[in-house]
């Protein structure tokens, strides 16, 4: 997938895990590629420094939207929204509100806020658009303990089924997926194993994947996130990595 054509790519939470393994096995020459994230420090990012959680931050990456490709008139367009917190895990009615307040409007609002953003910085344009928003299983599966996150991602599906539909009507439409990328050897996953079963029982169950070395490497997740962008997929896909690997 090696191009010399102007491509800018923006990744939410490039500054770790899949982000950053996203960042660091972008398939392109020369690309303009943004960290929206708080951290930032990843090699070949340019690093908009924002708190997502925060709803000022969002006119803040609506207008980076805006302005790069204004000034850059590029050829292709991808925005791989990727942040995400399971922060606060445990039961609904125990864990603190204003950590629930910020896994909402991160894992929720945020996807729906920024995904809208990009949409509408693109609309119109001729050029190749992208927009992939990482789920989770927990989109699906309950998890105890993690109720504002698996409500989150399962928002994210529906967004993305839903803005496909109107997307392909378009003449130069923006293809939208959702992909969950299974259990990966991230701080999300370590953060998740230091939780007690008590608070979310599945905690046990990435315990013992961690264990027998069942984790995945963000690396080889995130070339396959990179492959979609050449896959053959209908707009507003929702699918699982393990589908295509
Ligand atoms: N790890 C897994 O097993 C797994 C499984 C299913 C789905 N996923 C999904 O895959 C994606 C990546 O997960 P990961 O495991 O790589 O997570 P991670 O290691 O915890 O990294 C999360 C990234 O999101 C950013 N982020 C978190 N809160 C943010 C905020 N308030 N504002 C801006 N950026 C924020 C972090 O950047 P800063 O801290 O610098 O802001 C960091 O770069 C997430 O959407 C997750 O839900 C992961």
């Amino acid at each position: 997938m090696t191009s010399l054509r102007r491509i800018l790519v923006w990744i939410s939470g490039a500054s770790a895990g899949l982000g950053a393994a996203l960042a660091a096995t972008i398939p392109f020459d020369n690309p303009e590629l943004v960290d929206l994230s708080r951290r930032g420090g990843t090699p070949g990012t340019h690093h908009v420094a924002v708190d997502l959680a925060d709803p000022e931050s969002w006119p803040v990456v609506d207008k980076d939207f805006r302005q790069r490709i204004e000034a850059g008139d590029p050829e292709l367009v991808v925005f791989i929204h990727n942040a995400g917190t399971l922060t606060p895990l445990g039961p609904a009615d125990r864990v603190d509100t204003s950590q629930y307040t910020r896994n909402v409007l991160l894992n929720s609002a945020a996807a729906q806020i920024l995904g809208h953003s990009f949409l509408s910085a693109v609309s119109g344009r001729d050029c190749e658009q992208h927009l992939i928003m990482l789920s989770s299983g927990a989109a699906r599966q309950a998890h105890e303990g993690e109720s504002s996150y698996g409500a989150g991602k399962a928002a994210i599906d529906q967004w993305v089924r839903t803005v496909g539909l109107e997307q392909q009507r378009r003449e130069h439409g923006c293809r939208v997926i959702s992909v969950s990328p299974g259990s990966l050897d991230t701080g999300m996953q370590a953060e998740l194993r230091a939780t007690s079963a008590e608070q979310v029982p599945v905690s046990s169950r990435f315990r013992e994947l961690e264990a027998q070395g069942l984790l995945a490497k963000p690396e080889s997740v995130a070339r396959a996130i990179w492959s979609l962008l050449d896959r053959d997929l209908d707009n507003g896909t929702v699918l699982h990595i393990r589908d295509i690997t």
